[in-house]
């Protein structure tokens, strides 16, 4: 399936695990990568709305791969949907450009899946804002993949991770 990957990540010089997930992405057929911070730095007013609403229409499934900053995602990612999916495009009674695609989730947390148990939050709960956007939209949303513990990662897990992201994006 024809797949774009908006990426965002603030740091990515030293990124461990998204670095490693967009490499293994990077080499999949019919996957197109936009690494929003590398093309537009940190200035969101340089996002070129018409060109990222071209590769979305492109394209049958959307994928918003990020590492979690303070239980949401990076502020370009952020600025990204205020920017693109615009009214009478992306919603309103004319804006359906967004319907019926696919949406996923990849996120990547410092904490460890055990951490946010005993918070007493999961990550599917923090990311609904993000799966309301997309169903808003009227994306069919799937289940969000999530690699947790990232501060600490092995690198068996962040091999697995690769793995699971590689069947996730070669899967239809
Ligand atoms: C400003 C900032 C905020 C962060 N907030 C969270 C958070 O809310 N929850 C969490 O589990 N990890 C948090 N982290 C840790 C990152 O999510 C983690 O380092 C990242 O997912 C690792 O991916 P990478 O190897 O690609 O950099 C935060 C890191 C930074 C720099």
């Amino acid at each position: 399936m024809k797949t774009l990957i908006i990426f965002s990540h603030t740091y990515y010089a030293q990124s461990r695990v998204n670095r490693r997930l967009l490499e293994i992405a990077n080499l999949i057929p019919d996957v197109t990568i936009r690494n929003l911070d590398g093309l537009y730095g940190t200035d969101f007013t340089k996002i070129d709305v018409p060109e990222e609403q071209h590769l979305l229409t492109e394209n049958s499934r959307i994928v918003f791969q990020f590492p979690v900053f303070w239980f949401s995602t990076p502020p370009m990612l952020k600025a990204y949907m205020d920017q693109v999916f615009t009214h009478g495009w992306a919603y309103g009674s004319e804006g359906h450009a967004l319907a019926g695609k696919q949406f996923m989730v990849a996120a990547s947390t410092g904490s460890s899946l055990e951490k946010y148990r005993k918070g007493g939050f999961t990550m599917e709960e923090l990311l609904r804002p993000l799966m309301t956007s997309a169903a808003f939209v009227g994306m069919v949303v799937d289940r969000p993949m999530i690699t947790y513990g990232c501060l600490d990662i092995t690198e068996e897990g962040i091999k697995a991770a690769c793995q699971e992201y590689r069947k996730l994006l070669t899967t239809c």
